[in-house]
């Protein structure tokens, strides 16, 4: 039984690893302990506020959140913003009605702009379709203890700029120690103070590639706190499960088992 479970385990762990490796690939990848990791963490509704600032500033001028509706700004476990805000946050992005034939502002139930440079990728799933860890030796075995990585693949990603630069076929690379070949087509998008926060929170280079990998861990996954409640339920139920019907069975057998038969 012992030698099934274990074969098992394997095949599923060189299963995710498989995945793992294909989306992404062996980089430099900085180990951050975020608020939300761990089976009580929480997304903290500063960061996240903190992140969207960096996201509107910088990098929408390129990359779209297609994915994500506006409403959820005001979704509490998120940024958890005041609905008027989100209501002037969707304002300042117009969208094209079929029905008006004519472009009008979004309004919270629209979703967020599309990427409005083609080579940049769609964000809203980034943090799940990356992976930071895949080790040991490519079975992804850390990931079972410091979860997939994602974000902390975009915080390396961010952070993990060399300078140097060359031309290939007419486009300028970035040498990138996080990015899969160490080559990115991205320029550096942020070098520290890019961004001025309300909170007065440190606006160095770290502290918003922090805050826009939890934010994109955020638009990957808006439910992770009920999905972990959820799971932690579960779990303690099971367990009561398994000690009542531990004690069923031992009171059912009791009278068979607890006799000497003198056959
Ligand atoms: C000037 C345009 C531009 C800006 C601004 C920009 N990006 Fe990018 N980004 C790109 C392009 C182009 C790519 C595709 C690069 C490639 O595949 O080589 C990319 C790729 C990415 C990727 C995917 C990397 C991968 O593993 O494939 C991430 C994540 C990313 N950008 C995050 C950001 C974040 C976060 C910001 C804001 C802080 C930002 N970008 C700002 C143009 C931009």
């Amino acid at each position: 039984m012992l030698k099934k479970l274990s074969i098992a385990a394997l095949a599923a762990l060189s299963f995710s690893a498989g995945g793992a490796m294909a989306a992404g690939g062996a980089g430099h990848i900085e180990d951050i302990n975020f608020s939300f990791e761990g089976p009580f963490g929480k997304f903290d509704q500063n960061q996240l506020q903190r992140g969207l600032q960096v996201y509107t500033e910088v990098c929408s001028a390129c990359h779209g959140l297609r994915y994500v509706p506006l409403r959820t700004l005001a979704d509490e476990g998120g940024p958890h913003l005041p609905e008027d805000q989100v209501r002037a946050y969707a304002a300042q992005f117009d969208i094209f009605d079929p029905e008006l034939d004519d472009d009008r502002p979004r309004s919270p139930t629209d979703h967020f702009p599309e990427s409005g440079l083609a080579e940049a990728p769609d964000l809203s799933l980034m943090a799940k379709a990356r992976a930071g860890f895949h080790g040991p030796q490519g079975t992804g075995i850390n990931q079972l203890v410091k979860g997939m990585g994602g974000p902390e693949y975009i915080y390396s990603l961010l952070t993990g700029y060399t300078g140097e630069e060359k031309e290939e076929a007419g486009t300028t690379f970035y040498e990138n120690t996080a990015f899969p070949g160490g080559w990115i087509a991205m320029a550096p998008p942020l070098y520290g103070e890019d961004v001025e926060f309300a909170d007065g929170h440190s606006n160095s280079l770290h502290h918003e590639a922090e805050d826009m990998a939890a934010f994109l861990m955020w638009t990957a996954e808006p439910k992770m706190m009920a999905r972990q409640r959820a799971g932690l339920i579960g779990v303690l139920f099971l367990s009561l499960l398994s000690v009542l019907l531990y004690l069923t069975n031992k009171k059912l057998w009791a009278p068979i088992k607890g006799k000497k038969l003198n056959l």
